[in-house]
């Protein structure tokens, strides 16, 4: 064989449930590596409560001073009730908002599509799932564009100094807005080209601005439908018929809210994954490719973490994404998303997309188990 081609991944397991799905993946990324021709390193660094307990802050420098240099960023989760009591700015979130800026990923990408083979996890009935496709198939596939860097998540905050009072604040600079919404059409542009910009336009300030920036962005983008909706109307529409969404653009906290809600629609939370990518002309960038983080979107669900029961799938999920997006390695991306679609085919189902209603067909696995399905249907 000549010369294997190289990448390193900052490796950030976490807490809770972090290390249970990270495991699997790493070792589906290595099969990745064996059957295509790629070497994967792994950099492992400590981040969120792990950090804590053994440096004491939730983001060690180093930590993201090495995840700086890696070519991509592969996190689990982090937090748990442990450093629940812990100051705001020392919390475990902490970590990820930091990972976050600190990396400059300002879009995220959150795609949420109902899988025929879950169907029945999905809470929806088919009237509303068939509401917008002609083909009278229930279904839907959105994505939702949140912008990652900006907005209350990073805007000035604090208390009176009679403690009788708190404040966050809503900021987001012409730039910032461009820059996600940029990324925003051309994910539209590949997929069935509409924009929909969710905000409360008809109350803040702030997104009264995001209309203007679209307003004029989209100008470049005369093949894409743009349409605008106020985030309780979108939060309402999710539910009464997801297939009128294509790709949906929206700040940090209403894109925080949005995606938990659109995750459901899919049957469970640990099915999503996730990619936030910075820009291809910022210093981080490798050969012209954004500087990019992967992490399923669910949290570190300290409740069900050692016992084998999480879903690992939006963890491998977006090792797929990085893979795509970070590696351009569009083949083994869709390699590792027909080895899921296989294993669901099969009937494999962790506990949070088991139905029960489906009886025999559906056989309830681990997180262990998961992965080995995943990895076998890989290597097929
Ligand atoms: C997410 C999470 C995080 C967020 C938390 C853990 C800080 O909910 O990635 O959606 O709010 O961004
Ligand atoms: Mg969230």
């Amino acid at each position: 064989m000549g010369l294997l081609t190289n990448y390193s991944i900052a490796l950030v397991p976490g807490d809770g449930i972090g290390p249970e799905v990270i495991e699997p993946t790493t070792e589906i990324l290595d099969a990745v590596g064996d059957k295509y021709g790629y070497v994967f390193n792994y950099v492992e660094l400590e981040a969120g409560g792990k950090a804590i307990d053994s440096s004491g802050e939730p983001l060690p420098a180093s930590t993201l001073a090495v995840a700086k240099e890696c070519d991509a960023l592969l996190l689990g989760a982090v937090g748990g009730p442990r450093w629940d009591t812990l100051p705001g700015h020392l919390r475990p979130e902490r970590a990820l908002l930091g990972l976050r800026s600190g990396l400059g990923v300002f879009a995220n990408l959150r795609p949420a599509a109902l899988l025929p083979q879950l169907r029945a996890a999905c809470p929806l009935k088919d009237g509303a799932l068939i509401a917008s496709n002609p083909d009278g198939k229930p279904s839907f596939d959105l994505l939702i564009v949140r912008e990652l860097t900006g907005g209350l998540y990073f805007g000035e905050r604090g208390r009176s100094d009679d403690g009788k009072a708190a404040f966050d604040t809503e900021r987001y600079s012409w730039n910032e807005i461009e820059r996600v919404l940029r990324v925003g059409y051309a994910a539209a542009a590949v997929r069935r080209k509409k924009l929909c910009l969710v905000d409360k336009a008809n109350v803040l300030e702030s997104s009264r601005f995001w209309r203007e920036v679209c307003a004029l962005v989209s100008k470049d983008y005369p093949d894409i439908e743009t349409s605008y909706l106020y985030v309780d109307n979108c939060a309402m529409q999710l539910i009464r018929d997801p297939g009128q969404f294509d790709v949906i653009v929206t700040s940090n906290l209403f894109g925080d809210i949005l995606s938990d809600e659109a995750s459901v629609l899919t049957g469970s939370i640990g099915m999503l994954p996730s990619a936030s990518l910075g820009s291809p002309t910022d210093p981080l960038a490798k050969d012209g490719r954004p500087m990019g983080m992967y992490e399923p979107i669910h949290g570190s669900a300290p409740d069900i973490a050692g016992q084998d029961i999480a879903n690992p799938l939006g963890t491998i999920l977006s090792a797929a994404m990085m893979l795509r997006y970070s590696f351009a390695m569009e083949t083994e991306a869709a390699a590792i998303e027909a080895a899921v679609n296989t294993v669901l085919d099969a009937g494999l189902r962790t506990q949070d997309i088991a139905t029960r209603s489906a009886g025999d067909s559906e056989k309830i696995v681990g997180t262990k188990a998961m992965g080995k399905a995943v990895l076998k249907a890989l290597e097929q």
